[in-house]
């Protein structure tokens, strides 16, 4: 789960990290009020589990407490990339002089965290990642040794971070481990022009698995951060979103996994991973293409069918009976092998809807939903 900026700052601020003062609300009539409590300038921050805010036009400047009420009405109910916002963040603004990036994060693969620290902050580190790397430092870090100050000094020492910051990794590290996260990232990380380091911007994700023991969040905060993944949560789907331009709907991880490979290597991106089990319910069919065809980044949906104990005119019945409930957009691919796959293709012939076209193999089949998405 991921918190909200102020969140963040609040576990910030409880651990000894210096932070902006700040106070967060839902109207715009008393953000007025709390820039007058801030002292009349403030920064007006949108609260939405998404990056790139200031860029959406979700972080301005305010000079007066009237000014902040105005801000505030503007971002407040604003669509940054299809999270509403519904609360906004006021906070002091700081005198900066410089702006680093650091955080912790869980790398799964190595089995122990990684420290990535960069004195180019600020701008989104991908960039920063992707044009300079030698610009961002990665460390690794032992989860039973920790942050000590030794560790922190070679962090700082790697990424280029004036020594004041040293403090502030420990007690960020201290953050990760008694809050149960699996990533927290402070971009900017500034120095003042008085000297002082501030976390200007802080991003926490939880350990789902420690759920059961971080109640003060509640039960409000859904665990989907995403509002296509928590209406396809809803309906019980297992279903991730992705980046791209193809909808993507199998039988089976494995299957769904490979089909997102094969999608990417035929020039087009995945708009999501859904994976929907050996069943082949007209329900489960319909309740997948009606999340998929919500995306409205979806240009093509390809299903992607191996027939196992569940055969593919079963599928194929479920997909018609699916065309009935929902009203497709989009061409549809489908592939449908294996267990009674001439008849499973049989019974969408002879459907014949006029946005669905069949292959008969997986390949082909990724082709052509890429060639559609492209196209649309
Ligand atoms: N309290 C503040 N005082 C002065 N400048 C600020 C303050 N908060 C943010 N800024 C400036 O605005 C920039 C963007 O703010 P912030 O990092 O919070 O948003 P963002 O990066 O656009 O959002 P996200 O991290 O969600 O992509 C910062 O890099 C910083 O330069
Ligand atoms: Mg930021």
């Amino acid at each position: 789960m991921d918190l909200y900026e102020h969140q963040a700052r609040e576990l910030f601020e409880e651990h000894g990290i210096l932070v902006p003062r700040a106070e967060v609300t839902d109207s715009s009539k008393e953000a007025r009020e709390i820039a007058r409590r801030l002292g009349g300038r403030v920064v007006v921050k949108a609260q939405v589990k998404t990056g790139g805010r200031g860029k959406a036009g979700g972080v301005k400047l305010a000079a007066d407490p009237a000014a902040a009420e105005l801000t505030a009405r503007q971002i407040l109910g604003m669509d940054i990339k299809g999270h509403t916002v519904g609360k906004v963040m006021l906070a002091q603004p700081v005198d900066i002089e410089a702006e680093f990036y650091v955080s912790y994060v869980l790398d799964r693969a190595a089995g122990r965290f990684l420290a990535i620290a960069s004195a180019e902050g600020g701008m989104e580190i991908e960039e920063v990642a992707a044009t300079r790397p030698q610009a961002v430092a990665r460390v690794p870090v032992d989860p039973d040794k920790g942050v000590t100050s030794a560790k922190a000094a070679e962090i700082t020492e790697a990424a280029g971070l004036p020594p004041q910051t040293v403090d502030v990794l420990v007690r960020l590290w201290e953050v990760l481990t008694r809050e149960d996260a699996v990533l927290v990232e402070v971009n900017p990380l500034v120095r003042t022009a008085q000297g002082q380091i501030l976390a200007l911007d802080g991003k926490v994700t939880l350990d789902d698995n420690a759920r059961f023991r971080q109640t003060r969040w509640g039960e409000q905060e859904s665990s989907h951060d995403d509002p296509l993944e928590a209406a396809a949560a809803a309906k019980g789907l297992n279903y991730v979103k992705l980046d791209g331009e193809v909808g993507v709907i199998g039988n089976g991880a494995g299957l769904v996994m490979s089909t997102l490979d094969v999608v990417a290597g035929c020039g087009a991106r995945p708009a999501n991973f859904l994976d929907i089990g050996g069943g082949a319910s007209a329900q489960i069919m319909a309740d997948g293409l009606s999340v998929i065809l919500s995306d409205p980044a979806v240009k093509s949906v390809f299903v992607n069918v191996f027939g196992g104990i569940t055969a593919c005119d079963a599928v194929a019945d479920g997909i018609v009976q699916a065309l009935d409930t929902v009203q497709l957009t989009k061409p549809l691919v489908v592939r449908l092998d294996g267990n009674n796959a001439v008849r499973g293709r049989a019974i969408l012939d002879g459907r014949a809807h006029p946005l669905v076209q069949q292959a008969t193999t997986m390949d082909g089949a990724a082709l052509r939903a890429a060639e559609l998405a492209n196209a649309g």
